[in-house]
């Protein structure tokens, strides 16, 4: 007999590792977070707990010397994952389309949810203290599976209903943006700071 697996789900991963280029984003998610009042005033309407550049800011990339730099190494990985992923894009390339910061205090949560007009997106992890949260992925095909099984405790992890990916500060994890995925409780007892993006095709 034989077993093939077929529509597979990829989870793309790399560790920049570049300290100085880490401890420059740092210093700029936590100034601009502090800085940001028409941000802070958007969370608290939206109920969003800490921080997120999502609505207030579009530049981060042209402002800032460290985004800019950040964007440059996450372009070739964004263009390694398409090669993985055998894309047709035609002449094109996946271009960035958004960039902002998330800070998530001890206590908060980012609740289940995909990036809409986006083919890539992905995160690049800042500061990743201690019992901070890893990023949760569900199966695509949750919803249809109806009276199928739970898998078992020990399942394979390409196997499971949910996988959790824990990063550690300058790892980049790419999917592909229809992918629902959440940020669990942050336990730790400092900030988790990550810059989340968006690439689009046309
Ligand atoms: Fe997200």
């Amino acid at each position: 007999m034989s077993v093939e697996s077929f529509f597979v789900t990829k989870i793309y991963r790399s560790e920049i590792g570049e300290e100085r280029l880490n401890a420059e984003l740092d210093a700029a998610c936590r100034s601009i977070a502090e800085d940001d009042t028409a941000g802070q005033t958007w969370c608290r309407k939206h109920g969003y707990p800490g921080y997120t550049s999502y609505a207030s800011l579009n530049d981060l990339p042209w402002r800032v010397p460290a985004f800019t730099e950040l964007v440059r190494i996450l372009d070739k990985h964004v263009a390694a994952f398409v090669k993985e992923l055998e894309f047709d894009l035609g002449r094109e390339r996946l271009k960035l389309d958004s960039l902002w910061i998330n800070v998530l205090p001890p206590g908060g949560v980012h609740t289940s949810h995909i990036h809409p007009h986006a083919v890539v997106s992905g995160t690049y992890y800042v500061a990743v203290p201690e019992g901070a949260s890893a990023i949760k992925f569900e199966d695509p095909r949750l919803g249809f599976m109806m009276a199928a099984p739970p898998r078992k405790a020990k399942a394979r992890p390409e196997q499971r209903a949910f996988v959790y990916v824990q990063p550690q500060p300058g790892t980049v994890l790419l999917w592909e943006s229809w992918l629902r995925h959440e940020v669990p409780l942050n336990e730790a007892e400092e900030d988790r700071i990550s810059i989340s993006f968006n690439y689009r095709w046309r």
